[in-house]
């Protein structure tokens, strides 16, 4: 009897992962190619791992906050509570959701339309910006971390470097440059305003994070996530928290985004004209884990293609000096440091070499307890 790579029978297949996973690399097409050259079942180096096996929720105790930052406008009392609101949410769940934050629709939307063109552009012009050297100014592949992850993810990723060093126009893909330097403009202002919020939540002052260059830097990572002919057996982005400050993403409105709360997955629902706001790993850092980087992921499904576009804020690969540790503001006898400082470069490094297996890179950074 022939061995087929049947899922019910995963395990049984004699099967050379690392070739097959350097093969499809090589090969350029991304998970948009397969599709596109019809496959009905998908290669097993796609298949999740089972650190994923969480309960989902639907009936959830738990959402996702929306918050009105319109009230920002004049009222000192509307700001409070917004401040409030972003410091319950920043300590809890680590995810909120903003409307009325200042960026007009017409840009989300042509944002979204903009990575849409992209990818469904020919392949050869896009094979010729296929690349893993994360230096590039745009680096465009199918998962950024294909090799050091237990399974692959079912998308395609680009990503652009957009702050501190705006990038050469001409590196930017034709059919998205304008928008991609409108949108950037646009969700650094947003980033720069929620920071102060957070700032304030914090107790601090609200230029606080934004002086200490937590807004340096901006990457976009710009998703395109195909229809999967077996959604079942993979993920559009495996459980992980975010390596950076802060995330502003832009997603449209299939769905499929869901956060860990208390071991229970629960859906950060499309929401019209609203923008999803998590916490990263080194905000969770410099504020000594009072504010949570928490864990999410991206369903596979057979509708799409789903468009997202996060804006991590943090300067990525580049190389800084600038050591972070816990804020000392924040720091007192019965709240010492909980890690060791470190530069955005050596935590985006680790993380890096860890790939995306289901625990956190900062547990590296922890400081061992006092006795
Ligand atoms: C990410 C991420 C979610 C999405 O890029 O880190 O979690 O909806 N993206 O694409
Ligand atoms: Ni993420």
């Amino acid at each position: 009897m022939v061995e087929t790579n049947s899922p019910a029978a995963p395990l049984k297949v004699e099967y050379d992962r690392a070739s097959e996973v350097k093969a499809f690399d090589e090969s350029k097409v991304g998970v948009k190619g397969l599709v596109d050259a019809g496959i009905t079942q998908i290669p097993p180096f796609f298949y999740k791992s089972i650190c994923d096996d969480n309960p989902v929720v639907n009936d959830a105790q738990f959402s996702i906050p929306i918050i009105d930052l319109g009230g920002l406008n004049g009222d000192p009392f509307g700001r409070k509570e917004i401040v409030d609101r972003v410091r319950a949410a920043s300590e809890n769940g680590g995810f909120f959701q903003i409307v009325n934050h200042s960026i007009p629709k017409s840009v989300m939307e042509e944002m979204k339309e903009g990575v849409r063109q992209f990818y469904e552009q020919d392949t050869e012009v896009k094979k010729a910006l296929y690349t893993r050297d994360f230096t590039k100014p745009l680096v465009y592949n199918t998962n950024n971390n294909l090799y050091s992850s237990p399974s692959a993810d079912w998308r395609v990723t680009f990503l652009v470097r957009m702050a501190p060093d705006p990038p050469n126009l001409e590196d930017l893909p034709l059919v998205c440059r304008d928008i991609l330097v409108e949108y950037s403009k646009q969700v650094m202002k947003v980033g720069i305003l929620v920071f102060e919020l957070i700032s304030e939540a914090l107790g601090l002052n609200p230029n606080h994070l934004h002086d200490i260059d937590c807004t340096e830097g901006l990457v976009l990572l710009c998703h395109y996530y195909p229809p999967c002919p077996q959604p079942e057996l993979t993920m559009g982005v495996t459980k992980h928290a975010d390596i950076d400050f802060l995330t502003v993403l832009l997603q449209d409105d299939i769905g499929g985004l869901q956060v860990l709360n208390n071991n229970e997955w629960v859906d950060v629902s499309p929401h019209p004209g609203a923008l999803v706001v998590n916490i990263g790993d080194l905000l969770q850092l410099i504020t000594n884990d009072r504010f949570k980087s928490v864990e999410h992921r991206v369903l596979a499904s057979h509708v799409g293609p789903r468009v997202s576009i996060a804006g991590f804020f943090c300067t990525g690969v580049l190389s800084t000096s600038k050591l972070y540790g816990p804020i000392s503001e924040l720091l007192s006898k019965n709240n010492p440091p909980k890690y060791r400082e470190t530069t955005v470069k050596d935590y985006i490094a680790h993380s890096g070499k860890k790939g995306l297996d289901g625990t956190k890179p900062s547990d590296h950074f922890k400081l061992a307890k006092a006795e």
